[in-house]
Parts: structure tokens; sequence; C-alpha cells
């Protein structure tokens, strides 16, 4: 018997008496008040007997008490329904202000909203699992579902899986001198970086090592620190080219492999002052004037001592970047 109160009462729902009105008025006979004590349990146990979803005369039997300011707990026992699916009707009609037993549209979901709320929750703690482990997790706690429903999941929370972004790690000395160095710029006028000479050297991976794998994000949170790897500048990579150029025009590109005889593209500090005396001077002059600086990054080959030398007999100024900023070199 999984019939509601309504199919109980052929669609109409009365409004059971309570059990203070049974008592009241079966007082004059104990008899009378036992046989309706046993009826009275009868209709409770029916009562709650849980179905699926509570009938539609139920829920309105429902709002009905509610419109005439029965308290919850009142409504609930006199229905014979739990309070919680009382006050979850009551939420519902006062959300959406309907009332009917939806048929949802489609097959209905697989996942419940613990288990979507479960998928949320592992992605947020670890965003780079993937799919197939989610699946396996949920697996080892009897929760079966497909991947692409998981997928489905996360896509309605605005999860995407994205390819993270590479930040590298970045020491607190050298985080303190990127500050000191932004500082000191923030403010120079234009004036100032039209007569900065570029230089960089640009890397061609020959591997895929850069470091990328695939996160589970929210858009707009890439930089989150959750959300990104760690990446060692220059790791396992070769230098190619070397370019160079101003704020009204670009310089020579020097292609690395034809300036080291024994094509091993590895630009030593020798290779790279020879670059440096062939295209600075020539190059700057042409774009920027007598008076330029030339900026470059903290590569050891631009430290060297002999490199340093170089640039004392040149008497030209060098603008240097601090270790590890990131690419805030035009030429990148
Ligand atoms: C840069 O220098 C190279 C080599 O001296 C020269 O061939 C090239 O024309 C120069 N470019 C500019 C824009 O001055
Ligand atoms: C760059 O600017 C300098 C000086 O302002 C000028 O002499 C030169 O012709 C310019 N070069 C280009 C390519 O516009």
């Amino acid at each position: 018997m999984g019939q509601s109160a309504a199919q109980l009462f052929h669609g109409q729902v009365c409004v059971i008496p309570s059990l203070s009105h049974l008592q009241g008025a079966d007082k004059r006979s104990r008899v009378h008040f036992k046989s309706a004590i046993c009826i009275w349990n009868l209709l409770l146990s029916t009562l709650n007997m849980r179905s699926k979803e509570l009938s539609l005369s139920v829920k309105q039997a429902i709002i009905r008490l509610k419109n005439q300011n029965k308290p919850i707990r009142e409504i609930a026992k006199t229905l014979g329904v739990a309070k919680s699916s009382v006050w979850n009707i009551l939420k519902k009609k006062e959300r959406t202000g309907e009332l009917s037993n939806t048929k949802r549209p489609g097959r209905p979901r697989k996942t419940t909203v613990v288990d979507a709320r479960r998928i949320l929750s592992l992605v947020k703690k670890t965003p780079f699992t993937t799919i197939g482990q989610i699946k396996n997790t949920l697996q080892e706690v009897g929760v079966c579902v497909s991947k692409s429903t998981i997928k489905r999941r996360l896509h309605q929370s605005e999860y995407r899986g994205f390819t993270t972004r590479c930040k590298p790690l970045v020491s607190l000395k050298n985080r303190k001198a990127r500050l000191e160095f932004a500082k000191q710029h923030l403010k120079k006028p234009s004036q100032f970086w039209n007569n900065i000479f570029w230089t960089d050297e640009t890397k061609i991976n020959l591997y895929q090592s850069d470091g990328k794998r695939r996160v589970w994000r929210r858009k707009g949170t890439a930089h989150d620190p959750k959300h990104t790897t760690s990446s060692v500048k220059h790791g396992g990579g070769s230098v190619m080219a070397w370019a160079c150029m101003a704020a009204n025009g670009t310089g020579s590109l020097v292609f690395i492999d034809y300036m080291t005889a024994d094509k091993s593209s590895r630009m030593n500090s020798e290779v790279f002052r020879a670059i440096l005396s062939a295209h600075i001077q020539p190059n700057a002059s042409e774009l920027i004037g007598r008076r330029f600086t030339v900026q470059m990054d903290n590569d050891p080959k631009h430290t060297a001592k002999a490199t340093k030398e170089f640039f004392k007999g040149k008497k030209w100024n060098v603008m240097r970047w601090p270790s590890q900023s990131p690419d805030l070199n035009p030429i990148e």
C-alpha cells in the first residue's frame, strides 16, 4: 500500500482531527476513544509511508494550513508527513510559486545533488585531478557515474578543463628586487622608454617540456596558485635566436646556429659579445640615436665578467631586469 494521503481520500484531503480533538470528542466512552486511537494510528502509519513525492493534494493541504497560520509542526502532524517535507514544500512554493509534481525534462539525473557536490569538492581540493580519478574516487564510496556525467556536472558548475599557466618559482629575494625595480620604473616618462634598446634571445623548445598540464578551474582563476604549475626558466631547451628592437622600429634578428661554428647552438658569452658588437651599435644609433640604454635580462652570459668589461669599454648604459622577471620584454 504505497498510497499517499490524497489517494486514500479519493483525491479529497480532509483535515484529520488532531489527537486532542479526538480525545475531547470521545471523553464519554473509553471504548470509542480506544478505537479512535487505533484508527488514528492506522491513518498515521499509512500517511507516514514514504512515497517518492507527496501528491498534489497533500501539497495543497499544506499550503492551505500554512495560510491558516498553522505552525509547521502542526501541519506535519495533521497531515502525517515529515516536518522536513512540509518545510521543503513551503520553501519551494515560496521560491518558484510551483506546487505541481513537475516531470523533469529528459532522463532523470543520475547524479544526486550530493554526488554533484562531492565532484565539485574533489575538484576544488585537487584541481589537477582527472575525470577518471574522480570516477574511481566516487566508485570507492559506491557511487557509479559515467565520465560524461561527471564532465557535465563540472560544466554546469562552470568548471572547464584548462591548460595550466606556467609561473616561474620566484624566491623571496627576487620578488623584493622585482618590486623595487617596478617602483623605480613605474613613473618613467615615455621618452625614457623611447631610448631603450631592447634585446632578447628567443628559445625554441625542441621537446614538449614546457610544464603544461590540464587543470579543472572556473574562468578567471588561471593565476590562482592552486591552478598553476611551476617552471624553471630555460630548462632543457636551446637558445636559437637573438633579436633587438626600439620604440620606433625593429633591428636585427640573428640566428645563433649561423654564429656558432659547430652548430651546437650554445650561445656562450663570447658568441654573445660578437653579436653585440656587430649589431647593437649600428642598430641602436639608427633606431634611437647617439644616447641609448641597452636592456637585457640576467642571463649568465650577460653578467659574465668579460661581458661586463665589454660594456664598460663601449660606454653603453645597461638596464637589467631583475632575475626571474616575467617576460616584460616587448621582443617576447
Ligand atoms: C641592424 O644591424 C644590421 C647589422 O649591422 C644591419 O644589417 C641592419 O640594417 C640594421 N638595422 C637597422 C634597423 O638599423
Ligand atoms: C627612429 O627615431 C630616430 C630619432 O628619433 C630617427 O632618426 C629614426 O629615423 C627613426 N627610425 C625609424 C625607423 O623610424
